[in-house]
């Protein structure tokens, strides 16, 4: 079977990251998220992807090729504007001839893709949607099923008086061939508010398949960084990382003996740890990071070639490529964009999204 990707969204929510990179190519635990979902898809046998794009096509290409290295054959197909989640995948129309399987590109699973296949399958659905359980879906689609798991109605984003089930849209779904007939080509479309009300009204059989395996979407900082700490306890049955008081250093990295480690911790390569830092996780270091002496670094990401010099205390925060934050600066539960510099002794509000480039100088500087 064939699988689209949906990566050509704007990620506009998790701004200040993406601004000069799409949300496929955000790290997770030091590796492009894209990553993830590829291998999890190959895992269960799916190795012809087509990956759906639009912003930054050329980066995501750049890193995946044609996908050998990671045992896929990948193809691309990229949008001149923005079609929306089912115009995208009408886009791949000339690759999808038989059943065909779809994922938002921002979501984080184990989903058992084989048994949501066979579930489809066995009801000859024209549609499958994954369902997922939330504690709090009203900023979610919520999907109504009967004793049949047969989809009875279709919610976006409900008020609490409309709540009536808290399993919603997971974002994965099988689709049958037939169904990009009622895709208009070159038109923005939504599976979620178009495409699936559509098929409903007209009486196809569209089925929800129930999972409540790990499950999360990375459209926002908070998100990403629930993640990391779900991943780094254990939470997901992908992958071998870090778990708990683990740490992992991959190689040529240099740690001080006297830095103080309370893992989880991944600590990419080529890192330099100064004396009497302070690393308390969960936190990912991303690779060429020097972290000089007695810094405090506590919950957080650091993605690649960050410099942290002496004395910085950082706590509950997502620092992009080439962040340099200058000595006793202070940032805590902030999101600072690629190739920001924080000057020395600076304070952050908690809460601070920082755009790309931005040098964040002490309050009265100019
Ligand atoms: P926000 O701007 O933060 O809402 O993010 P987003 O643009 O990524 O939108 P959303 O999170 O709703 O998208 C869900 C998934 O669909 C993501 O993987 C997006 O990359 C993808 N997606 C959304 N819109 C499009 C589109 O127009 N074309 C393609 N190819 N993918 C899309």
């Amino acid at each position: 079977m064939k699988a689209t990707i949906l990566v050509g969204g704007k990620a506009t929510r998790l701004h200040p990251l993406t601004y000069n990179i799409p949300k496929a190519m955000v790290p997770v635990l030091n590796t492009p998220f894209l990553e993830h979902v590829i291998r999890h898809l190959s895992s269960h046998g799916i190795k012809d992807i087509i990956l759906a794009q639009s912003h930054f096509s050329q980066l995501i290409e750049s890193y995946f090729g044609n996908g050998s290295q990671f045992g896929v054959k990948l193809r691309y197909i990229i949008e001149d504007i923005p079609l929306g989640t089912a115009g995208a995948v009408k886009n791949a129309e000339k690759y999808l001839d038989e059943t065909f399987l779809v994922l938002n590109g921002d979501i984080f699973t184990d989903l058992d893709i084989t048994a949501m296949i066979a579930f489809h399958q066995a009801r000859t659905a024209k549609v499958t949607i994954t369902l997922t359980p939330v504690d709090d879906p009203t900023s979610y689609g919520l999907v109504e099923t009967n004793a049949r798991s047969r989809v009875t109605r279709f919610l976006e984003k409900p008020s609490r008086k409309q709540i009536t089930t808290n399993m919603i849209n997971a974002g994965t779904y099988i689709l049958e061939p037939d169904t990009l007939n009622r895709i208009p080509p070159q038109t923005n479309f939504s599976f979620e508010r178009e495409l699936f009300p559509l098929l409903l009204d007209q009486g196809e059989p569209i089925y929800g398949y129930p999972s409540t395996v790990y499950w999360i979407d990375i459209g926002t900082p908070e998100k990403y960084l629930q993640l990391h700490r779900d991943l780094l306890s254990g939470s997901s049955v992908q992958h071998s990382y870090p778990v708990g008081e683990e740490i992992a250093i991959v190689e040529q990295s240099s740690i001080d003996p006297t830095t103080q480690i309370k893992g989880p911790i991944l600590i990419g390569s080529n890192c330099t740890i100064g004396r009497r830092v302070k690393l308390i996780g969960p936190l990912v270091i991303g690779s060429a990071s020097t972290i000089s002496e007695e810094a405090v670094i506590e919950a957080s990401i650091i993605w690649k070639n960050a410099r942290l010099e002496p004395g910085v205390n950082l706590r509950d925060s997502i620092i992009a490529d080439n962040g340099r934050l200058n000595a006793n600066s202070i940032i805590h539960g902030s999101v600072l964009g690629d190739n920001v510099t924080v000057a020395s002794g600076c304070k952050l509000e908690p809460g601070s999204k920082i755009p790309p480039g931005t040098v964040v100088k002490p309050k009265g500087d100019s």
